[in-house]
């Protein structure tokens, strides 16, 4: 009882909310790295959502897989277990996260943890063409004051083909599903929602499926994890596109 209200006041008072997170930042960042203890949760430890991915894997012969935003390593961990045949990028600005995550990720061989802006790496390894015919992409690295998504799906367009994640995403219609807004320098508000990529999805390319599941579905996991996403597929054949309707998870848990 006391312990919600107590978190209530702090993130009502932002200079507090930001001092406690360094903090917490610093005495994390005095643990060892054997010492820390890691959830299992990627993807939010969303049961769907993983599920998904894993019949993806089995059904394509992906070239590549990419990650924006590693954070700790938790959902690479996993990419890495689904998708042994093939390299894994995963993309983080943050020094401290990218150290972190290389110990973590240290007996994962076809991870490459790469430091930036996945606003400057995407464009850059799809200019050098290192992702192959058919990369899978995971797009999370919206948490910072730049939001990197739109520079990371123009470059994502100039593929020829591609299945696109895009994480923390308002699903219409079922608010159940958590996601991002941001505050606009005007102050206005907009949600990371089919507004905000607009300019980057074109119907001539992209079909698009939705998460139409509950939270008892996802494994029951804290409600602040049960995060909005969204499966953009581009230029996938007729062929291609019969096999994801096909699918176990899509049919169950999935719509258009
Ligand atoms: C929500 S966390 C990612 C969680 C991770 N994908 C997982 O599933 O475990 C977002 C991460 O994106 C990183 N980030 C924010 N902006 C970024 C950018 N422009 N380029 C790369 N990483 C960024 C943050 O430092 C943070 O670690």
């Amino acid at each position: 009882m006391i312990i919600p209200k107590i978190k209530r006041f702090i993130k009502s008072n932002p200079r507090m909310y930001r001092f406690i997170q360094t903090l917490i930042r610093v005495i994390r960042n005095s643990v060892p790295y054997y010492l820390r203890r890691y959830k299992k949760d990627a993807f939010h430890g969303d049961k769907v959502w993983q599920d998904l991915v894993s019949e993806l894997s089995k059904t394509f012969d992906f070239t590549s897989f990419v990650e924006t935003g590693t954070f700790r390593g938790t959902t690479t961990l996993f990419l890495s277990k689904v998708f042994p045949k093939i390299p894994v990028f995963t993309i983080e600005i943050r020094e401290d996260l990218l150290k972190e995550s290389k110990w973590r990720l240290r007996k994962s061989f076809n991870v490459k943890i790469i430091k930036g802006s996945s606003s400057d790496i995407i464009p850059q390894i799809v200019k050098e063409n290192k992702l192959g015919n058919f990369p899978f992409f995971f797009l999370d690295a919206h948490s910072g004051p730049m939001i990197p998504i739109n520079n990371e799906l123009k470059a994502v367009n100039q593929l020829q083909k591609a299945i696109i994640m895009i994480d923390d995403f308002e699903v219409f219609g079922n608010p159940q599903f958590k996601f991002n807004s941001y505050t606009m320098e005007d102050g206005s508000k907009i949600n990371l929602g089919i507004d905000f990529i607009k300019e980057n999805v074109h119907l001539d390319k992209h079909r698009i499926l939705v998460p139409n599941y509950s939270l008892a579905e996802a494994g029951n996991i804290p409600p602040n994890k049960f995060r909005g996403h969204i499966i953009i597929c581009q230029n996938l054949s007729e062929e291609e596109w019969s096999k994801i309707l096909r699918l176990e998870t899509v049919r169950h848990y999935y719509k258009i």
